[in-house]
């Protein structure tokens, strides 16, 4: 049987994310399983994180396996991505090699490679990770790259069913917040993606010039349209709260300015007011307040809303181990 990955929230479809939420929900309560028994998860990461980490160890050792974090600054080589070029620059080592000696070792890898070069077009292609997908024989798991978040987008879904039930006609909106740095794209292009496949009316709520990645965005729209779903985006952020029952708040950085950070950092001096208050809160339909966290306290939200009984963040990061256990399950049960 061929390997399963994971490296995008479109590599499921939605019978088989349903199939993982009620797994999910099957594994929420078990720390003590043998469904990993013997087998070791390794997880590579190029940049900094918190919850991806620490419940990806959890989730397997609740299911009975070991992990392995390798950080990829100060751990391993630099790696060549690219077939059939002449390794004399930095690169010492191909991912082709590591790939397969890695395949060796562990039984399943996650990897976390958030991009930002010169060229929005080069970083957008995610050349490691699927350069990983394509030369590894075991499971490759996307734990964030420039373009896709999957497994924070399943947590999502986990968090709206608990909180909605059924998610099929229920309002999301993804709002843009500020940030001093900007952010990469790839917990709302994978949220967006699932919310769609689920049958959510989904809007999407940014300053003009913020438009997300076009390729994705149709994705995200044909899928809507499959699951009987919508999608629409407005440049306002009371129209986008306004009833809705899902307020989703994620800074996200412009193509445009992908390789001029100083003057996206100019434009956004205009657009403090794309600040999540009680005011906005006000206008939804009693929403559930989420972010996938990491967030700024006060430029994306104010604390009032943050620490408000409607605000499941907390559920959000607990259900990435609920969630990755069914994922890892999934790929390789
Ligand atoms: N949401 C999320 O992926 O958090 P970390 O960056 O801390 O892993």
């Amino acid at each position: 049987m061929s390997k399963r990955d994971l490296l995008s929230a479109s590599d499921l479809g939605r019978e088989e994310l349903e199939n993982i939420l009620e797994l999910t929900e099957q594994m929420r309560g078990k720390r003590n399983t043998k469904v990993l028994d013997g087998r070791t998860i390794g997880l590579l990461f190029f940049n900094r994180s918190l919850r991806t980490r620490v419940s990806f160890e959890v989730a397997t050792v609740q299911l009975g396996g070991h992990c392995i974090n390798i950080f990829a600054d100060k751990e391993i080589y630099d790696m060549e991505p690219e077939d059939q070029v002449v390794m004399d620059g930095k690169a010492e080592e191909h991912v082709k090699d590591a790939a397969h000696t890695l395949s060796r070792y562990v039984d399943a890898l996650g990897i976390r490679q958030l991009r930002r070069t010169e060229s929005w077009e080069m970083d957008r292609h995610e050349l490691l990770l699927h350069s990983y997908a394509e030369h590894a024989n075991i499971p490759i798991i996307n734990l964030e790259s420039t373009l896709e978040h999957p497994c924070q987008a399943v947590a999502d879904m986990v968090t709206m069913k608990r909180n909605l039930l059924n998610l099929k006609g229920r309002k999301f909106t993804l709002a843009w917040s500020d940030n001093p740095k900007p952010k990469n794209m790839g917990p709302c292009h994978s949220v967006l993606t699932l919310a769609a496949t689920l049958g959510m009316d989904v809007t999407i709520a940014h300053p003009l010039g913020f438009e997300l990645d076009e390729e994705i965005m149709t994705t995200v729209n044909a899928r809507s349209e499959d699951s009987g779903g919508s999608l629409r985006v407005v440049n306002d952020l009371a129209e986008g709260a306004r009833g809705t029952d899902v307020l989703y708040s994620r800074s996200w950085g412009a193509v445009k300015y992908w390789n001029d950070p100083e003057r996206e950092a100019m434009v956004k001096r205009s657009l403090k007011s794309w600040l999540i208050d009680k005011e906005t809160m006000d206008l939804t339909n009693n929403a559930l307040f989420m972010h996938p966290l990491p967030l700024r306290r006060n430029v994306a939200a104010s604390d009032e809303v943050v620490d408000s009984p409607r605000s499941v963040i907390y559920d959000q990061a607990e259900n990435r181990v609920h969630a990755q256990k069914a994922i890892l399950a999934h790929l390789m049960g």
